[in-house]
């Protein structure tokens, strides 16, 4: 049940791409933060699929992936800085009226993809749904539906 729950949220974040964007962002700054979180979609669908079966488990794989998610979610604090309109950014303007608390949730994925274990694809299994709430729990406060 663990795997599939995983394959699931994995999906579900991932089904929140650019593909059904109406307007694109055109601002650097947009475009560079949305480029690290697609950084983040790759690099969880190859650890999701990997924990699934759907992806043959490959240890360098999934080492590089774990350090995408590790070292981007240092930069998550640097990418966001900057209030830039866009409208084709789905930012809320929340992030910086809760800077702090937007701050916190970049440090809660880094430490969660930080502890995850990618010795076999059992363990990125376990800690998977750790990575995947952490995704969520930004998103849910600090990025605008689709
Ligand atoms: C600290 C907050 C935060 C965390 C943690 C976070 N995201 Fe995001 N994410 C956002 C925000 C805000 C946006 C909207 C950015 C924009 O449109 O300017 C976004 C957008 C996205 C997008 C759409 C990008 C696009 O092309 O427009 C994807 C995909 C995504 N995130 C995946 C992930 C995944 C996968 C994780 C976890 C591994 C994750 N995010 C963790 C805040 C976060």
């Amino acid at each position: 049940m663990k795997i599939s729950t995983t394959t699931l949220l994995v999906s579900a974040l991932l089904m929140t791409g650019a593909a059904f964007a109406e307007t694109e962002a055109t601002t650097p700054e947009a475009i560079a933060r949305q480029a690290l979180m697609k950084s983040f979609g790759g690099a969880a669908k190859t650890l999701g699929g990997m924990a699934s079966g759907e992806v043959a488990y490959d240890a360098a794989a999934a080492e590089a992936a774990k350090q995408v998610l590790v070292a981007g979610a240092a930069t998550i604090e640097a990418k966001f800085t900057a209030k830039v309109e866009d409208a084709g950014s789905k930012a809320k303007p929340e992030i910086w009226t809760g800077w702090e608390a937007f701050l916190g949730k970049a440090k809660a994925l880094g430490d969660a993809a930080g502890a995850l274990d990618v010795a076999s694809a059992e363990s990125i299994g376990g800690g998977m749904g750790g990575v995947g709430g952490a995704c969520k729990a930004c998103h849910t406060d600090f990025r605008l539906a689709d």
